[in-house]
């Protein structure tokens, strides 16, 4: 059977096919990150057209920690019902979910949190949209119990994994690079150090959802900002997640400061452009003895097939060919092989916005 419809692991996650939705925001929560109806049907026909996981839209463990309309909430048990009927709506269309858990840090936003923003460090930086409070010792602990909390009610209400977002500039990757992290206590300095934090808040997660949970992470590979976090840091991270036993490690790059290098980068219409993160992907491969996915940019079957079979990566994972095409992975199991059609614009964050949810408004206006 070709590689990319062959199943796979992540920990004792068992999987239909080596394609993954990779986290996107939906914005599709009540105010206070509720999921709504809506959300509900997105992820059904995400999982009725053929990916073999989902991981959902970055999830605040913690209220601060919002950025973004419409983002969904794992903060209290309120939400329970709603979380349940998510996860049965996609185990019912043949699916697996992952929840992914986000602490924003510096980069929410007061006017969605209620809050001034808390970081590493108050220092301005161009990733964040208002000046940080410097979080201590105290609050730091907090936050990872929250992560830990979070977790054990994803694990409750049906949700097949975790996936911690430990990339694109948001709390855990603030705490790893050098820019926007300059304590000089027990969480700054050495790279030991700058990730103590995100190893506290895996073992916290580890500790509530036991040790055959599947629990994995999205990490940045490179922040491509001056100072930012660097690959053999990365690495050292990597490596790190990988001996205390993480089942998945999601390889991306960039903040929201990254320009041109972006996590999320545009214009991508030739095959150079492509997998642009494959590199720095192969290198976490090289280091860790865990699976590893690559995300970002791809596009073309022949270059997923490639970067399973001819660079041995384990599973590709898609945001926004999905959001154009939620049944890519069926069409491509059909034998239509073109590329996916999506032309890489950025325009459906726009309606997540201001219209209650994305959609790909390229598609649209096609119509
Ligand atoms: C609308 C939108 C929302 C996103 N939300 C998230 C998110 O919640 N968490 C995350 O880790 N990445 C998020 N991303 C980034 C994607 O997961 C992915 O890393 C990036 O878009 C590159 O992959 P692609 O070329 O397949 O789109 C988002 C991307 C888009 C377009
Ligand atoms: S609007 Fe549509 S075509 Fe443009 S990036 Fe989003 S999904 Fe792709």
């Amino acid at each position: 059977m070709n590689t990319l419809f062959k199943t796979g692991s992540i920990g004792s996650m068992k999987l239909k096919n080596r394609l993954v939705r990779s986290a996107t925001w939906e914005g599709m929560c009540d105010s206070d990150g509720r999921p709504t109806a809506k959300l509900i049907q997105y992820y059904t026909d995400l999982a009725k057209g053929g990916i073999g996981l989902i991981i959902s839209g970055y999830t605040y463990v913690r209220l601060e920690g919002k950025q973004n309309p419409g983002k969904m909430g794992l903060y209290s048990d309120k939400f329970e019902s709603e979380f349940k009927t998510v996860t049965k709506a996609v185990h019912d269309a043949g699916c697996k979910i992952a929840i992914q858990l986000v602490h924003a840090g510096g980069q929410a936003k007061a006017k969605f949190s209620g809050s001034t923003p808390v970081a590493p460090s108050d220092i301005e930086a161009a990733q964040y949209s208002e000046k940080p409070l410097q979080l201590n010792e105290s609050q730091i602990h907090d936050i990872v119990q929250a992560f830990g909390k979070a977790a054990l009610r994803a694990k409750q209400y049906g949700f097949d994994g975790i996936q911690i977002h430990g990339a694109h500039g948001y709390l855990i990757n603030q705490f790893l690079s050098p820019l926007t992290n300059q304590r000089t206590d027990q969480y700054g300095g050495s790279i030991e150090n700058r990730c103590r934090f995100l190893i506290e808040v895996y073992d916290a997660i580890r500790q509530m959802v036991g040790k055959d949970f599947p629990v994995f992470i999205k990490l940045n590979a490179a922040d491509y900002v001056d100072q930012g976090l660097e690959l053999e840091d990365a690495l050292f991270a990597a490596k790190m997640l990988s001996q205390k036993g993480i089942d998945a490690i999601e390889v991306s790059a960039g903040t929201g400061a990254s320009k041109k290098k972006s996590p999320i980068r545009i214009k991508i219409d030739q095959p150079e452009k492509e997998a642009y993160n494959l590199k720095v992907a192969l290198a976490v491969k090289n280091v860790v003895s865990c699976p590893v996915i690559s995300v970002g940019g791809f596009r073309s079957y022949n270059i997923s097939l490639q970067a399973l079979e001819k660079h041995g990566l384990d599973f590709i994972s898609f945001s926004r060919p999905l959001i154009r095409e939620p049944d890519l992975p069926l069409r491509w199991k059909r034998g239509d092989l073109k590329p996916a059609a999506c032309i890489s614009c950025n325009a459906c964050f726009k309606p997540g916005y201001f219209k209650g949810g994305i959609y790909c408004v390229a598609k649209e206006k096609v119509k």
